[in-house]
């Protein structure tokens, strides 16, 4: 999590949104660590919750929305960074959203890539948290076809 946030090279004038946002610990981190704007996207309801809880204890409400909504109807217009943890074929599903990014957004995924779109770096790191291998996807706008 820490390494996706390093690897989009997040600042404090970033906004940057977790689509499908889990327990919210990468917008809450976002916020902690480097002050940024952040949005958590998410849709299971009892996710939402833990997100919600999760700001209020960490005292980040001045810095992070969580919405409660189906992360495939999110304007990202206004993103500098979005990281992803989905399946591959949502990862695809989401191109015509990140299409509209502003140039020079971020976009980092873990674990899958985006079919038919070349990444700018992949990164393999053995997490300090679980001992466990896993691999970084980053892409910056705008976004470059496979050959
Ligand atoms: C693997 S978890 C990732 C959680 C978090 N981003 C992280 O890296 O720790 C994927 C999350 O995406 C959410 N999700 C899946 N489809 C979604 C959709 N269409 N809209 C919003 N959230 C979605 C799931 O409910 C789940 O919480």
């Amino acid at each position: 999590m820490e390494k996706m946030l390093a690897l989009a090279q997040v600042k404090k004038t970033d906004v940057v949104y977790d689509l499908g946002c889990g327990d919210g610990r990468i917008v809450v981190t976002a916020a902690k660590k480097y002050g940024c704007k952040a949005v958590g996207v998410e849709i299971d309801p009892e996710c939402v919750k833990l997100s919600q809880e999760l700001v209020k204890k960490e005292g980040v409400g001045h810095l992070v929305a969580i919405e409660a909504k189906d992360l495939f109807t999110r304007d990202l217009s206004q993103a500098d960074v979005v990281t992803l943890y989905l399946l591959p074929q949502l990862n695809v599903k989401l191109l015509p959203q990140l299409a509209k990014l502003k140039p020079g957004a971020r976009i980092v995924s873990h674990a899958f890539p985006m079919e038919g779109i070349e990444p700018d770096q992949v990164v393999r790191m053995v997490s300090k948290e679980d001992g466990v291998e896993h691999t970084l996807y980053l892409w910056t706008t705008p976004l470059k076809k496979s050959k």
